[in-house]
């Protein structure tokens, strides 16, 4: 089957499709045919070697953490589930034909496998966030990075829960915040102003998804280091503040929860673009342009 390898630390160039063989499920794990992959900026750190240090590969290597697709083969002890069946999920080198998955829940009908594919990781890192946060009900939490993956996942999960939400984003992307149900405003100087502006009642909680160095301005908004989350600014911690990372976190619960709000209609990530597998380094440069509205995703097929 088709997939994607590097054989070295890189650009995009270095992405490789090649032939490989089927990858088998082990216990608790599955097989999927994959029909789309969601491309995430943890691929392109990995590709270009940023994490070499800390998570060594064995190289050529593949690619890709999310997909959605068809069960292929059930690994020893898995239930729930039928070959055929057509879901969505995390697993290893999913920018390929047949991937495992590690963690899944079912695609509802009504989304596309393309779509699907790109819910995983926002998914997952949004649910988390928003717990570690303690984002309840009538809570106010403001969101810096609302309109990308992560972080229109973030918005959309935090007012299901009741919070009221202020999303951060360009000024192009004003109007998708408001749709999302967040009240907009942009980056740039002035931030804490706009934002005490728009909450004069304070700021619960900051969640610092897009790690663009103003940790010390969501602290200042909530008053305490402890309220404000960073995915992607590991300064966080000079700062009293927290940085989420989730390696191990069990990602099931998220997956369910995300399949049952998008059935609903209540949950959805668009589609910025898409590139076939052979473009898979396309994709992921299109991701690190750090101003994408929603997913890039890999079609398969
Ligand atoms: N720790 C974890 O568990 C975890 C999990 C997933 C992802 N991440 C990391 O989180 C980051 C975001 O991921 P993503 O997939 O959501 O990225 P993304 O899709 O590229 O989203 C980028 C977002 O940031 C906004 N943005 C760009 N420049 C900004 C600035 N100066 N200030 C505030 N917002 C700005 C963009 O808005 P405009 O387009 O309007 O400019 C867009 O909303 C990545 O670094 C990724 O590696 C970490």
């Amino acid at each position: 089957v088709k997939a994607i390898r590097f054989a070295r630390y890189g650009g995009p160039e270095v992405l490789e499709l090649v032939e490989v063989d089927v990858p088998r499920p082990a216990a608790g794990q599955l097989r999927v045919r994959v029909h789309a992959a969601g491309v995430n900026a943890l691929e392109w750190k990995i590709r270009r070697g940023d994490l070499q240090e800390v998570r060594p590969l064995r190289l050529p290597a593949g690619s890709g953490g999310d997909a959605a697709g068809v069960v292929a083969e059930l690994g020893a002890g898995v239930t729930g589930v039928e070959v055929g069946d057509a879901v969505f999920g995390s697993g290893v080198d999913t920018y390929a034909e047949h991937a495992v998955l590690t963690s899944w829940a079912r695609k509802p009908d009504s989304v596309s496998f393309a779509e699907a594919a790109g819910y995983p990781t926002p998914l997952e890192t949004g649910c988390r966030v928003l717990a570690e946060a303690g984002v309840t009900a009538g809570r106010t939490v403001l969101v810096n990075g609302a309109s990308g993956g992560v972080g229109s996942a973030v918005v959309q999960l935090a007012v299901d829960r009741g919070a009221h939400v202020i999303g951060v984003a360009g000024p192009a992307n004003q109007d998708y915040l408001a749709a999302l149900g967040a009240v907009p405003t942009t980056y740039g100087p002035g931030l804490v102003e706009r934002v005490r502006a728009l909450a004069p009642n304070g700021v619960d909680a900051a969640l610092d998804i897009a790690g663009s160095g103003v940790v010390p301005d969501l602290i200042a908004l909530t008053g305490d280091p402890g309220q404000v989350v960073s995915i992607a600014d590991f300064t966080a911690p000079r700062h009293g503040a927290r940085v989420s990372t989730g390696f191990g976190a069990d990602k099931t619960p998220a997956l369910r929860e995300g399949a049952r709000l998008a059935a609903a209609g209540r949950f959805t990530l668009p589609i910025a673009a898409r590139f076939p597998l052979a473009r898979a380094g396309a994709a992921q440069a299109e991701n690190a342009t750090g101003h994408v509205r929603g997913r890039v995703v890999i079609t398969v097929r």
